[in-house]
């Protein structure tokens, strides 16, 4: 027996740190250097932050980009960000460089910024889209010419140590990897031409070196019972409860209470979960063919608008949806046999900013998924999502015993060892 449980938490800490998400198993941001041109002392380089992640995007304030040199490289300009320090130049007569420093920290620009400043894919503050809900927004560019480097692809030496800053300690970027040049199109399509030299950094997100406690919770209830599982005490971590704000409080009337704060401290409504965001699931409706779901976001910080939310379910009915009012849906089919898991986000315009707490800082949908014979039940537990994930990270899910049961079913065929065990570790971890 302990042995097992040793083994299993060899397992699930291994699969943790190797940022391996099973709902998104390819899930990476991968960082391209095109070298576009040698110059007398180095090179002009395109680099694209391209995300891969099917539902976990890079929201307000956006990216940052760390890197070493490798030798004594300097950063003589950019088109489409810009380094947020530029370091002791000193040694520079007449044309002074963008960026002395050995580890460059670079931002994007804001939108807005003059027609000649601006790059393919630039200037959006930072902000990219998940792969999964707009393809063609999951891209940020710039270019940078650097000088004191090698002048050829058989001097130059790659930049170390990639790190994206922000949005944080979730991303750990492996080594600059020399890849095939990248092939561009001209824009009339009929000629086709080639970096000189290209190479590629991945960088993979992990939940748990991201931070110690869930971001979210879920609560659940049904048609069938009037208890309404609510999301499990300190599901977050209630180490803030000491500065919550209660929901009457008058300060939340006061000027600049909610303006957004640099260093990211939630300003949180006190709950007993003391979740930024709580999901609920609502069993509705139950037809003959077709059964119903309600599906509702709550942000419970008051300092946080979230644009471009996401919200990623595992159900094994989401292979059967039949509609989605006011939310979109794309399936994620993550394995080629299995169709279990999608991913719900807000409408442009509509419902796409989940504002802060409060009145208006709710967003919801009603799923309409047509029934399985064989395996449609409404005993065990069935009807709730087994994994809930908001803006790529999982939320906590109340322990199944505690889930609204139909009457005269016991709730004690719910047990499963594995998630038993896996429930266990994970509190364990928790605290
Ligand atoms: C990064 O993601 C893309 C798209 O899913 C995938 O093709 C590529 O193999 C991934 N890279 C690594 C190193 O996992
Ligand atoms: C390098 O990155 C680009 C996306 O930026 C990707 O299309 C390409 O497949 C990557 N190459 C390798 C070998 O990972
Ligand atoms: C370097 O450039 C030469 C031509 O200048 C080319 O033949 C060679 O394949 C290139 N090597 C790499 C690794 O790109
Ligand atoms: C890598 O970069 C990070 C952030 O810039 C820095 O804190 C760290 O010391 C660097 N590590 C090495 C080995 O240069
Ligand atoms: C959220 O958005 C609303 C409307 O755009 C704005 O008034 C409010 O200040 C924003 N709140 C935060 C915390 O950014
Ligand atoms: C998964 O479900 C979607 C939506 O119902 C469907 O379009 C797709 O063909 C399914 N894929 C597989 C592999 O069953
Ligand atoms: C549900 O979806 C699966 C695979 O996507 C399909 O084989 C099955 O026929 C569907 N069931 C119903 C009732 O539509
Ligand atoms: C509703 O579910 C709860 C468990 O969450 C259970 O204790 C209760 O007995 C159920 N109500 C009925 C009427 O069965």
């Amino acid at each position: 027996m302990k042995l097992i449980i040793s083994a299993l938490c060899v397992l699930v800490l291994f699969s943790f740190s190797a940022a391996y998400d099973p709902l998104d198993p390819n899930g990476n941001i991968t960082i391209k250097w095109d070298v576009m041109s040698w110059t007398p002392d180095g090179y002009v380089a395109a680099v694209t932050l391209h995300n891969f992640q099917m539902f976990r995007h890079i929201m307000n304030p956006g990216w940052t980009l760390g890197w070493t040199w490798a030798k004594k490289e300097v950063i003589w300009s950019m088109v489409g960000a810009q380094t947020t320090e530029q370091g002791d130049c000193s040694k520079f007569k007449g044309t002074v460089p963008h960026c002395c420093k050995k580890t460059p920290t670079v931002v994007d620009l804001l939108p807005g910024v003059p027609y000649n400043q601006q790059f393919t894919n630039c200037c959006k503050g930072g902000v990219v889209a998940a792969w999964g809900q707009d393809p063609s927004a999951s891209i940020s560019s710039f270019q940078v010419s650097v000088g004191q480097a090698g002048t050829s692809n058989k001097t130059v030496k790659l930049p170390k140590n990639f790190t994206l800053l922000a949005p944080g300690p979730g991303y750990t970027c492996g080594p600059a990897k020399i890849v095939p040049s990248t092939n561009f199109l001209t824009p009339d399509k009929r000629r086709k031409t080639q970096a000189l030299m290209t190479w590629n950094v991945t960088c993979t997100y992990s939940q748990f070196l991201a931070r110690k406690n869930p971001s979210c919770c879920v609560s659940l209830s049904s048609f069938y019972n009037d208890t309404i599982t609510a999301c499990p005490s300190c599901a977050c971590g209630c180490q803030n409860k000491k500065n919550c704000v209660k929901s009457d409080s008058k300060i939340l009337s006061m000027v600049g209470m909610h303006t957004h704060k640099k260093d990211d401290e939630p300003l949180l409504q006190c709950t007993h979960h003391m979740c930024p965001i709580r999901v609920h699931w609502h069993v509705k409706i139950n037809y003959k063919d077709y059964w119903r779901v309600k599906i509702s976001i709550t942000n419970f910080n008051y300092r946080m608008n979230y644009s471009l939310w996401t919200l990623a379910i595992q159900h094994p009915n989401l292979n059967n949806i039949t509609q989605v009012f006011s939310f979109n849906y794309k399936p994620l089919v993550a394995y080629e046999s299995i169709n279990d898991t999608g991913m719900f986000y807000g409408m442009k315009y509509y419902n796409d900013l989940l504002m802060e707490a409060g009145p208006t800082g709710n967003v919801q949908s009603e799923v309409l998924m047509e029934k399985d014979k064989d395996t449609f039940t409404l005993k065990q537990g069935w009807a709730f999502p087994r994994k809930v994930y908001f803006n790529g990270d999982e939320c906590m899910l109340p322990p199944p015993d505690k889930y609204p049961f139909l009457p005269n079913s016991a709730p004690v065929t719910m047990f499963n060892f594995p998630v038993f065990i896996l429930s266990l570790l994970f509190l364990l971890v928790v605290w």
